[in-house]
């Protein structure tokens, strides 16, 4: 099939319209084709749910080591990480961290996350009214992921703001992206400031990651990389994907309800939270050869889109795909990327979730909204919460 026979729009998917609220955007692309060209962008997207998971699960056809970010200029720029590499390169590196990610490591991380999870909440309640994303959401993840690497607490507020402004890196290359250089640059160098012995705690992943540098496993260029992918790909998204969660729950009164009720449906609720929110709303890769995909010809050596966000929603995979259900437990979402690249840190995301809710669960009996809830729109490709204003009554 020739471009002209593929579906195309001028659809501007990186507008600030959009990112305030792509789901609708989303939603049009996906009714034009299973593959559409984006005029505007001189590049193709991928947003039905069978497509986006074909990709997934073919890494030799959809290559990860030719950029997994929209622009040339970044992809150039990022060093190799799982994300950034196939396999054999990728199961090396990914294999670094994976005994501290499996579910015997994880068991055992369960009680401090657990503990800390009840803190926040004990703290929450007894505000009463707060913020949800400050008190809540952005403490329980950056702790977690700071401590398991190892990272001294002096220092730690630079890591939210540059994990954010990292995130802006997946998108065009653009005025917004150069104006967050500065805090790019300043992340960086923090990361070359603590990639030592001398500054990461004995036995943490950032000390497994020297050893594997000093046993010849890994190149010494790849422990900035890995440690920075490791810690940026796990505070943002959990932030935003617990902002989702609280944000369902307190507009739901009848899924809180159920909970209350039945308490088992907190996973359930989460992959609900996932498939409907999807933080990384897309993924990139680039075609090594001519490819059929939906009916279309991609040729080789092109960037594609897959829009994860579109794919969750897609009528074709889910009824009433729009509607919260905490009921559903859609575990086969694509929120956590699939195949491959399937996200390393998904247990990780799962426990401190389960953690927040339980202790919200056992202390609360109502969550209600104080005021609306300000989606964030400023990170191209990426959705999430600014701002969630909320209150906690206790019986
Ligand atoms: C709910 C929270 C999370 C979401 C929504 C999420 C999302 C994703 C997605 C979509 C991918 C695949 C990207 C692609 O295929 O291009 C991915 C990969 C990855 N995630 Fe997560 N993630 C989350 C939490 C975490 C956490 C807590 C960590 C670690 C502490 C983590 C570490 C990683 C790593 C290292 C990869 C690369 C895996 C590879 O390429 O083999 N993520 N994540």
């Amino acid at each position: 099939m020739m471009l002209s026979d593929l579906p195309q729009t001028d659809i501007d998917i990186f507008s600030e319209d959009t990112m305030r609220d792509p789901a609708p955007v989303w939603a049009e692309i996906r009714e034009l084709g299973s593959v559409v060209f984006l005029s505007r962008w001189d590049t193709w997207i991928v947003t039905r749910y069978d497509e986006v998971r074909e990709v997934l699960t073919d890494w030799q056809t959809f290559t990860s080591a030719k950029g997994t970010v929209f622009s040339d200029e970044m992809s150039a720029m990022l060093g190799e990480t799982p994300l950034t590499t196939d396999p054999p390169l990728h199961d090396t590196l990914r294999g670094v961290l994976s005994e501290k990610l499996a579910p015997r490591a994880l068991r055992k991380l369960n009680a401090p996350i657990v503990d800390r999870a009840d803190e926040l909440i004990a703290e929450a309640v007894a505000a009463g009214s707060f913020e949800g994303m400050e008190s809540l959401c952005k403490r329980l993840p950056v702790d977690i992921v700071a401590d398991l690497i190892g990272l001294p607490v002096e220092g730690r507020e630079i890591l939210l703001p540059g994990a954010e402004a990292f995130f802006t890196t997946f998108g065009p290359y653009d005025d917004r992206l150069l104006a967050l250089m500065p805090s790019i640059e300043e992340f960086v160098a923090y990361m070359g400031r603590v990639t030592s012995r001398d500054v990461l705690a004995p036995g943490s992943w950032g000390t497994a990651i020297l050893d594997a540098v000093d046993a010849g496993v890994i190149g010494e260029e790849h422990a900035i990389p890995l440690m920075s992918a490791y810690l940026i790909a796990g505070m943002d998204t959990t932030v935003h994907s617990l902002g989702f969660y609280l944000t369902n729950l307190a507009e739901n009164p009848a899924a809180w309800a159920a909970l209350k009720k039945d308490p088992t449906l907190i996973g359930s609720g989460f992959e609900e939270t996932l498939r409907l929110g999807t933080p990384v709303q897309l993924s990139y890769r680039v075609t090594t050869r001519q490819v059929e995909l939906g009916g279309h010809t991609i040729p080789e050596g092109k960037r594609i889109l897959l829009c994860n966000a579109a794919a969750n929603r897609d009528p074709r995979h889910y009824d009433d795909p729009d509607t919260f259900d905490i009921h559903r437990n859609p575990v086969d979402h694509l929120t956590l990327g699939y195949g491959t690249h399937g996200c390393a840190g998904q247990g990780l995301a799962r426990l401190e979730a389960r953690a927040l809710i339980t202790a919200l669960l056992e202390r609360v009996d109502s969550i209600e909204l104080t005021g609306p809830v300000e989606r964030q729109s400023h990170v191209p490709g990426f959705a999430g919460i600014r701002r969630l204003p909320l209150s906690l009554t206790t019986a």
